[in-house]
């Protein structure tokens, strides 16, 4: 059989790229459905994009190699297509986009928008080699089918949630074609602790600022009977490295010093646990006191404990003994080498044909729709280029 562009991978980049690339397309995945990443995303309503889509909240070995799809095919794009079909959004916290209804509504309009373009699920890709065209072998219910296409396009993914089958294919395609992949990590990932250090706070959230390398966020954070989640930590997760500290700021924006100082002749005989529960969770403040004096009251607080009391809530040290893995990871950091890869049309600078688009890439983005725009812009540029 023969094709014009097969294209491997049937989620957000892939249907995205057989949007865009004309006819004879060939759309093949080994799941069930399509877009099964897109069904579940946003806690089912799909954060689909982001208002604030800026480069530095990408990344990747090359810092601009981004830049090019992200701003040839944008945000307002994107938002177009989805007004375009009728589908009602709106916007949640820190211009993260959203679906009213259902993350299936995005699914359905990119099936649309892959019109005639055909779609073979339950595949699997048994052999793939290189003579002039790109011949795939695929099996389908048992039967074989060989494949011949002139482009190729790999969206199959990175490696995280490996239940809703994710592979390491697109890294295997790279490399037999002489691809460069870089080093791959979980991102987007809950932090896990030794010894169960926040068993007893599990459910507790608070607001706080995380540290990690030198990216700093401001967001909610949250303690499992594993570790630290929540989208702080989780933002955190894509800049630190085993080994490292984390630094969490458990009272930004309270100037705790010096309310303290302040009460102190107001409400001397108000206990200081009692206070800082005004500001933590009590069951935080309760953790908290075996690790920090918060004994007595606040009529005996002395200025140099308050101000000890401030910093060691502004900069509480943790170090994670590792993440929950890609068994929980958002994303994948690293990937395919982009030294390898056009940026404007997303092409193998070696194997004419052969595109790499979506997560597969050494691309990765921020929490809040920064991934799902990179797989609609990288899908979009090859699409367009073919
Ligand atoms: P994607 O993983 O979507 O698609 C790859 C496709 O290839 C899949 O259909 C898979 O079945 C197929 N495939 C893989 N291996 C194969 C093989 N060997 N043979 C055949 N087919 C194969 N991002 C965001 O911006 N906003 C959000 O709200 C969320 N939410 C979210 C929640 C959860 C739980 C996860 C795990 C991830 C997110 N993300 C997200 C990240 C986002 O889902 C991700 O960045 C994109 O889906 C990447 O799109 P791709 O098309 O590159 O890969």
């Amino acid at each position: 059989m023969k094709v014009q562009t097969l294209i491997l991978g049937a989620g957000a980049a892939g249907m995205m790229c057989a949007a865009h690339a004309g006819p004879g397309v060939l759309v093949v995945d080994h799941a069930k459905a399509p877009g099964e990443k897109i069904r579940i995303s946003g806690g089912g309503r799909c954060n689909f994009t982001n208002l604030d889509i800026r480069f530095e909240r990408f990344l990747g070995q090359n810092p601009h190699f981004h830049k090019s799809a992200l701003s040839r095919y944008t945000q307002w794009d994107f938002i177009e297509m989805v007004s375009r079909h009728g589908i009602a959004w709106h916007e949640k916290t820190l211009g993260q986009l959203f679906c009213d209804e259902s993350a299936r509504d995005i699914i359905g309009m990119l099936r649309a928008e892959m019109g005639r373009a055909e779609l073979w699920l339950r595949t699997e890709l048994r052999d793939l080699r290189h003579d002039g065209a790109f011949i795939a072998t695929l099996e389908r219910e048992g039967e074989r089918t060989e494949v011949h296409a002139d482009r190729l396009v790999v969206a199959t993914g990175g490696k995280s949630i490996p239940k809703m089958g994710a592979t390491g294919l697109a890294y295997d395609i790279a490399r037999q074609f002489g691809h460069a992949v870089t080093e791959t990590r979980p991102a987007l990932v809950p932090f896990t602790f030794p010894d169960k250090r926040f068993a007893a706070l599990a459910g507790v959230s608070a607001r706080a600022t995380v540290r990690a390398g030198d990216a700093a966020f401001d967001e909610g954070m949250l303690f499992t009977h594993r570790g630290l989640s929540g989208p702080a930590i989780l933002q955190a997760s894509s800049y630190w490295r085993e080994g490292e500290a984390i630094e969490i700021d458990l009272v930004p924006d309270t100037p705790l010093a010096d309310i303290l100082k302040d009460l102190r002749r107001r409400e001397g005989k108000r206990a200081l646990a009692s206070e800082l529960a005004r500001h933590l969770p009590q069951r935080l403040v309760d953790h908290l006191g075996a690790e920090l004096d918060l004994s007595g009251r606040l009529g005996d607080l002395s200025d140099a404990r308050a101000d000890t009391l401030e910093a060691a809530l502004r900069s509480w040290r943790q170090v994670p003994n590792g993440s929950e893995g890609y068994r929980t990871a958002e994303v994948t950091l690293g990937g395919i080498d982009t030294a390898g890869i056009s940026s404007k049309t997303m092409m193998s600078k070696t194997v004419p044909g052969l595109h790499f688009v979506g997560e597969a890439v050494d691309v990765t983005g921020w929490l809040g729709g920064y991934n799902f725009q990179w797989a609609w812009s990288s899908g979009w540029a090859a699409g367009t280029a073919i």
